[in-house]
Formats: C-alpha cells, sequence, structure tokens
C-alpha cells in the first residue's frame, strides 16, 4: 500500500520568540522540519504534504523541493482541521500517516512499527509513557484494547491518572480517513477539530486502533522554545556521537562533539572535545582531531593530524599531514601529502604539494607551492592589487626566508632561495639567491631623543 504523509506545521510557535518560523528553527544546523521531510522520505513515503499556515512562504521556500505539496491552513482550527486541508487530494487507496514539523527526533524504525501494525485496513496511533503526562491527549484502553483519546482539558479526574499519552502521530487507510475527518466536530473545552477524536470514531466504526509504544520520550518530544530546542540537539548530537563510537571512532567526550551536517569517517579516527563539523566532512582513517576544531565541507586525508583550534572550511588536505594549532584553511586550500601548516598560517585557494612546510604567520592565497618548499615565518603573497587577484607560483624546494613579500604575479624558480625580508614582485630564477632589501647602515654619533624639560 502506497503511504502518504501529512506533516502539520501550521504552528506559529510564540513560545520560540523568535522572527523565524518554529520549524525553519535550526537542529543540528538543519531546520525541524527538514528532519522530519528526510524521516518521512525514509519511510518511503509516495506523498508528502506539508500543511502550513503562519510565514508559509518562507517556510516553503526553504523547501524548494518540487516533490512536496503544500495545503494551507489559513485558520488554526485543529489538528484534525490540519489534516483536513491536506486530504483532498490524496488517492483513497493510500495508507495516510500523519507527522508533525516540530516533533523532529522521530526514528524511521519506529514510524516502520506503526505502519506495520497498522496493516491495510485497521489504525494505529503511537504512544509513550510519561513520568509528566500533565498537557497531553491521554489513551484510554479496556485491556490492551484502544478506544478513544482524550485531551487533558476534556478528562476526567480518573482519566488524567492514565500516564499513557497519544504523541499526536497516527496512521490509517486515507478513504477512512477521509469519511472520519468529516464526522468530527468542535464541542469540546478548546473549540478544535481534534485529530484525536478519529480514534474514537474508529473504533465506533469496528476498526482496531493499535496503540503502539515509542522506545524512548525524546522521539515524540515537541519542540515549543529554545530550551527543548537545546534539549533535542543534545539528544540528536548524542545519538550521532553514539553511531559514531558503535563503528569504531573514538570520541573523548560525546557530549562535548557537534555534527551539524554529515561526517564520514575512516578507522581509528580519533577525535578531542568541542570539535564542530558542518555541512559534508569526511575524515580518512587514522585521522586525529585535536580540541576546539571547526571543520565544514572538507576532507582530511588519512594519518592527517588537525591540532588543537584550528578552522577549515572548503578545503582538503592529503594523507599525513599536519594542520595547527591555529590555523585557517579557506575555501580551495588543497594540501597534498605530508605537509606542514602551523599556528597563524591562512591558506585560500591554493595548492600545496608533497612535504611543503608554511609553519608560522604566514597569509598564503591564490597560490600554487610545489614540492619540498619552505615558507619562512611571516610570509605574505599580496594577491591582491586592489582591484584584481592575482597568482603567485612557487617551484619545487624552494626557501622562501622569513617576512617575505611576494607581490603577485610572480614566479619564484625551483630551488630559488629568497633573502628574508625580500618584496619579490619579479620572476626569482631558479637555484639562485635573490634579496631584495637596501643595505644595513649605522647612523654614527645618533641621539636618541629625550624628554623636554618641563
Ligand atoms: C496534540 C494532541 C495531543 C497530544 C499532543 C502531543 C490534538 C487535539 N491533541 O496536542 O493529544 O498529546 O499533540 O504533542 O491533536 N497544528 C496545526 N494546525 C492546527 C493546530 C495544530 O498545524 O490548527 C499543528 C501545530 O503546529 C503543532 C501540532 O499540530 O505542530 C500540534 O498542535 P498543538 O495545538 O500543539 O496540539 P497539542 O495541544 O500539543
Ligand atoms: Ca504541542
Amino acid at each position: 500500500m502506497n503511504l502518504s504523509i501529512v506533516i502539520l506545521a501550521a504552528g506559529q510557535g510564540k513560545r520560540m520568540g523568535s522572527d523565524l518560523p518554529k520549524v525553519l528553527q535550526p537542529l543540528a544546523g538543519k531546520p525541524l522540519l527538514y528532519h522530519v521531510i528526510a524521516c518521512a522520505r525514509d519511510v518511503g513515503a509516495a506523498d508528502i504534504c506539508v500543511v502550513y499556515g503562519h510565514g508559509g512562504e518562507h517556510v516553503q521556500a526553504a523547501f524548494a523541493e518540487p516533490s512536496l505539496r503544500w495545503a494551507l491552513q489559513a485558520e488554526q482550527l485543529g489538528t484534525g482541521h490540519a489534516v483536513m486541508q491536506a486530504v483532498p487530494e490524496m488517492p483513497d487507496d493510500h495508507r495516510v500517516l500523519v507527522l508533525y514539523g516540530d516533533v523532529p527526533l522521530l526514528r524511521p524504525a519506529t514510524l516502520r512499527r506503526l505502519i506495520d501494525a497498522c496493516g491495510d485496513d485497521d489504525a494505529a496511533v503511537l504512544t509513550v509513557n510519561a513520568d509528566d503526562p500533565f498537557g497531553y491527549g491521554r489513551i484510554v484502553r479496556d485491556g490492551d484494547k484502544v478506544l478513544r483519546s482524550v485531551e487533558e482539558k476534556d478528562a476526567t479526574e480518573v482519566e488524567r491518572t492514565i500516564a499513557e499519552i497519544n504523541t499526536g502521530v497516527f496512521c490509517c487507510p486515507a478513504d477512512k480517513l477521509k469519511g472520519w475527518l468529516k464526522r468530527l466536530g468542535n464541542d469540546n473545552r478548546q473549540g478544535e477539530y481534534y485529530l484525536t477524536d478519529v480514534i474514537g470514531i474508529a473504533v465506533a466504526d469496528g476498526v482496531s486502533v493499535h496503540g503502539i509504544k515509542a522506545d524512548s520520550w525524546v522521539e515524540i518530544m515537541g519542540i515549543n522554545d529554545k530550551k527543548q530546542l537545546a534539549e533535542a540537539e543534545r539528544a540528536l548530537q548524542h545519538r550521532r556521537a553514539e553511531a559514531l563510537m558503535s563503528q569504531g571512532v573514538g570520541l573523548a567526550d560525546p557530549a562535548r562533539l557537534d555534527i551539524r551536517g554529515t561526517l564520514t569517517c575512516g578507522k581509528d579516527v580519533y577525535i578531542d572535545v568541542n570539535a564542530i563539523f558542518e555541512g559534508d566532512v569526511i575524515l580518512g582513517d587514522n585521522v586525529r582531531i585535536e580540541s576546539n576544531n571547526l571543520i565544514r565541507d572538507s576532507e582530511i586525508g588519512a594519518g592527517t593530524v588537525v591540532h588543537s583550534n584550528c578552522h577549515i572550511e572548503g578545503a582538503a588536505t592529503g594523507p599525513d599531514c599536519e594542520i595547527g594549532p591555529f590555523a585557517r584553511l579557506r575555501p580551495g586550500a588543497e594540501l597534498a601529502d605530508t605537509v606542514k601548516v602551523g599556528n597563524f598560517v591562512e591558506i585560500k585557494k591554493s595548492t600545496v604539494a608533497t612535504g611543503s612546510k608554511v609553519n608560522h604567520l604566514t597569509y598564503i592565497g591564490d597560490t600554487d607551492i610545489g614540492r619540498k618548499v619552505n615558507v619562512g615565518a611571516g610570509t605574505i603573497t599580496c594577491n591582491y592589487d586592489g582591484a584584481n587577484k592575482h597568482r603567485t607560483t612557487i617551484g619545487d624546494g624552494a626557501f622562501i626566508g622569513s617576512g617575505v613579500e611576494l607581490v603577485a604575479p610572480v614566479e619564484i624558480g625551483a630551488g630559488a632561495t629568497i633573502g628574508a625580508g625580500s618584496t619579490i614582485s619579479k620572476f626569482a630564477p631558479p637555484d639562485e639567491l635573490t634579496v631584495q632589501r637596501s643595505r644595513q647602515t649605522t647612523i654614527k654619533n645618533w641621539q636618541a631623543p629625550r624628554k623636554k624639560d618641563k
């Protein structure tokens, strides 16, 4: 049976205290709704419809995917009313699963359990046992059999003592749901059309509603404010850390790791505390990431060590490099193998070939560095003339002395030595020493200035 998924996302989310619609608030670097859509795709939805309301244009703009359907709920008259907006275009022979844009941690495996229990003709509701069920809808059972769901505000004293709550996640055949929604009323304490009333209507029609319990509270947690958002963030990061460790990655502290995208690790990778990975990051075998690193959309070659406090973005290193501490690799930095980039070195749109070293206080931009080059401390490629960027080329085996300025476009021949403190703006021939600086003079009998008498 094909699966249609409805994601309710019309809520305003006032408690976020933000101009950004609730479902666009970021969790692990992606909007809340992104996680729900990813889960929906994972369980193989043939059709996904997002019910939107407040801030809808922004939400739609953030998910410009042609395969998503959108249904406007202009007025928020309840969860049942929200689902009504999505069902008219839904094929009768589909099974419908209702999810929520602000419940981002549901696992596909849990949903599969729910869908399996639903079968072709029954219905299924996801429940969980709550330590504090206050505020949630309660699942009323007769033995094992689910009878109905009752909202906190409409519940009797006795019903309020029930610990099993309704998560709101519900699954049933589309044709049946369409009929049940038509029979919903809003004669309740909130004057809303409750989706949860569908459970009692189904049972009255002789349809079995299976109550399936989620394994953890975290999975069904709805996000309403920044505190819950932070809780969900930690829970998701913990999940990711566990997955890495079970795959063999060493983590100094699973609670101090943040993955805001996808992190792919080889064998025997070790990650020290406070590493942040954003976008797509690949760490090869035996990579070691020391403390306090931010690595975004980059690939780190096998055996490379990234020492503490580096900022790496859009870069790639070959195997066995040593980066940092305090290095910055910017987009287009491509290092071959056994390259060393030391402290306070910035590299942008440049290639550095095998075995070269750029160890201290240096800016390398728009440059191609050959093999076994040594770039001295404080060297700067002057790649920008105020209007255009120009390239610098440094041949194999060149030795650039400390404090050199390389004014691009410029080329340093292979094996050339550049004297410390030189400003090089013309070709420096291979295997020769090129120096550009005035002779050192000493002024005889020079008097140091003295303070004036008052
Ligand atoms: C709902 C359930 C309750 C359950 C709880 C779990 C109902 C009537 N109650 O209560 O049994 O325990 O979730 O968290 O369904 N929404 C719309 N349009 C609307 C109303 C809501 O899109 O007109 C969306 C909201 O954005 C939100 C979700 O549906 O994401 C839940 O709505 P909310 O009003 O928060 O329901 P609860 O009172 O939490
Ligand atoms: Ca809620």
